[in-house]
C-alpha cells in the first residue's frame, strides 16, 4: 500500500523566524500515521534538517541544478541539498516552467540527477486554465508525464503531483471528478511506462488550494495519496489540520 504523504512547499517564503513552525508541526505530530515533508527555500534546508534531525518530517529543496558542481552563478545542485539534509526536491513546479522557462527536458535532467544523489523528487504537472477549457488537460499532463520523469524512477523515490495552474494560490479547485479524471489517467500512464509494480507504488499528490476545510473531500478522491500545499502549509495549525484529514 502507498504510504500517504502531506507535503508544504514554502515557495519565497519564510526567514529564520518561521523554522518555529518546525517545532510546532513535529510536536504536533510526534509519531504520524503518513509521510510529512517540507520544502522551505534553500536558504533554509540546512538548518531545518539540523532542526528536525531525525523527527518524522522530511526537509526537501524546491529546484535544483541537473550537474553536481561546477560554474553555474546562484543554483544548487542534488548533491548539495543531500549534504545539506534534504531528503527531497521539488521539480518542475508551474511556477519554475513559468518564471525560469524550464522545459519537460531540463526537468526530466533535474530529476534524473537528483535520484542518482538518493532524493525523492516531487514532480509537478498541471494544465493553465485555457488548457482546461480547450478540453486539453489529459493531453497536457500525459505530455509532461512522458518528457519530464527519467526512466530512473522508481516507486520509491518518485512522486507526481498535479497541480492545476489555475487552482494554485487561488481559492479554486477543481471538481472532485476533474481530480479524479487527472489522477487515475497519472496512475495508468505510470502502470503502462513502467509497469504495475512502479506504476502502482508511485505516490500522487494533489496541490492547489488545498486547506484544512477541503482537505478531507479531495483525500478521498480515487488515487489521491496526499497533498503539495503551498500556503497553508507556513502555519503549522493549518497544516496540521490537512494531515489529519489524511490520517
Ligand atoms: O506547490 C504547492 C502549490 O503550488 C499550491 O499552492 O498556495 O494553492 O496551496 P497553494
Amino acid at each position: 500500500m502507498r504510504r500517504k504523504l502531506a507535503a508544504g512547499n514554502w515557495k519565497m517564503n519564510g526567514l529564520s523566524a518561521q523554522l518555529d513552525q518546525l517545532d510546532a508541526l513535529t510536536a504536533a505530530h510526534p509519531d504520524p500515521a503518513v509521510d510529512l515533508m517540507i520544502c522551505p527555500p534553500a536558504t533554509l534546508v540546512g538548518a531545518a534538517a539540523a532542526q528536525v534531525g531525525n523527527k518524522p518530517l522530511m526537509i526537501g529543496g524546491q529546484d535544483c541544478h541537473p550537474a553536481a558542481s561546477g560554474a553555474h552563478t546562484g543554483d544548487v545542485s542534488a548533491e548539495m541539498l543531500v549534504d545539506a539534509g534534504a531528503k527531497a526536491v521539488i521539480l518542475g513546479h508551474s511556477e519554475r516552467r513559468e518564471d525560469h522557462g524550464e522545459s519537460d527536458e531540463l526537468i526530466r535532467q533535474k530529476a534524473r540527477a537528483a535520484h542518482e544523489a538518493g532524493l525523492i523528487t516531487v514532480i509537478c504537472v498541471g494544465e493553465s486554465l485555457e488548457q482546461r477549457e480547450a478540453s486539453n488537460t489529459l493531453d497536457i499532463i500525459g505530455g509532461q508525464l512522458a518528457a519530464s520523469i527519467p526512466d530512473n524512477s522508481t516507486g520509491a523515490n518518485l512522486v507526481v503531483a498535479y497541480e492545476p495552474i489555475w487552482a494554485i494560490g487561488t481559492g479554486k479547485i477543481p471538481t472532485l471528478d476533474q481530480i479524479g479524471e487527472v489522477h487515475d489517467f497519472i496512475r495508468a500512464r505510470l502502470e503502462r511506462r513502467f509497469g504495475a509494480g512502479v506504476g502502482r507504488s508511485t505516490r500522487l499528490l494533489y496541490g492547489g488550494s488545498v486547506k484544512p476545510g477541503n482537505a478531507a473531500e479531495i483525500f478521498a478522491v480515487s488515487n489521491v495519496d496526499g497533498a503539495l500545499v503551498g500556503g497553508a502549509s507556513l502555519k503549522a495549525a493549518d497544516f496540521t489540520g490537512i494531515i489529519a484529514a489524511l490520517e
